[in-house]
């Protein structure tokens, strides 16, 4: 069983990737970008002081979608390769395939910038592990493909899902997409990855005891993407649950031995 700690991830393949998955629109992304497209619009503007995308890989839409709302977005990736596509993209301006994606997500949410690099103004590329980002640093996490793509432990996908909840203050809205039911998987040629086969009911079962107006939903497979053995996608929005609060100072919970 690989787990995460036992992949170079800095060798992950960006290029093929990309090529693979995000140098078109697809179907299945339209069907992502609307779903949390709609979790955005829940927020008013510039509401949210810090938002993370959790594992963000090459993948600018969720940093477009997240800036509506967001005065900040640290895009935690582990991956060199995935730190220095991102990086470029800021320095030197995004490439022009995602144009269709700015467009889309625009006009799902018309607060976004018009233009791209404005949409990526507020992008900040964070270099490290998603296992170090500290409790209740952020007020809205996302994350894509990461948690059943990055580990075949069930267990340890669970952990870093719970990572992802408790990186956002209690409350702290969170949205998130899954491969579902994808093995262990091959991206270009010969490369191959830990894949943890999860669905509606798996991602259910791990959420529902840390947060609270869970809602999970799926989408079909997509013909026009590569076949890595799923059979769709899990969408996923909720907001962290809010931490009990301890009795008052000075008197202890009611007991029936005490009471009365
Ligand atoms: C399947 S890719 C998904 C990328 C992107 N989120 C997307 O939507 O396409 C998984 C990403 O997680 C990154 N990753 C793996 N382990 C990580 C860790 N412990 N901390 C941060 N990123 C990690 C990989 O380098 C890779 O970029």
């Amino acid at each position: 069983m690989i787990r995460n700690d036992d992949v170079d991830w800095d060798g992950w393949p960006v290029r093929d990737y990309l090529g693979e998955n995000y140098r078109e629109l697809h179907p299945s992304d339209a069907a992502v970008i609307a779903h949390h497209a709609a979790f955005y619009r829940r927020f008013a503007p510039g509401s949210a002081r810090r938002s993370l995308e959790f594992g963000a890989g090459p993948n600018l839409y969720p940093l477009i979608l997240a800036a509506a709302v967001s005065r900040r977005v640290d895009a935690v990736e582990a991956s060199a390769a995935g730190v220095a596509y991102l990086r470029r993209q800021l320095a030197r301006g995004p490439d022009a395939s995602w144009l269709p994606f700015h467009a889309l997500c625009r006009r799902l949410d018309p607060r976004l910038p018009p233009t791209l690099p404005e949409a990526l103004a507020a992008v900040r590329v964070v270099h490290g592990d998603v296992r170090a980002v500290p409790s209740g640093a952020y007020d809205i996490a996302s994350m894509n493909f990461v948690a059943e793509g990055i580990t075949e432990d069930f267990a340890e996908f669970t952990g870093f899902c719970h990572h992802f909840v408790r990186s956002v203050v209690p409350g702290g809205g969170l949205v998130a997409a899954f491969m579902e039911n994808m093995p262990t998987y091959r991206v270009g040629p010969a490369s191959r990855w830990p894949g943890c086969p999860v669905d509606p009911a798996t991602v259910t079962e791990v959420f529902a005891p840390v947060t609270e107006r869970l809602a999970v939903t799926r989408i079909n497979a997509d013909p026009t993407l590569p076949d890595y053995g799923d059979s769709g996608m899990v969408l996923l929005t909720a907001v962290r649950r809010p931490v009990t609060p301890p009795p008052p100072a000075g008197r202890t919970p009611c007991r029936p031995a005490r009471c009365g």
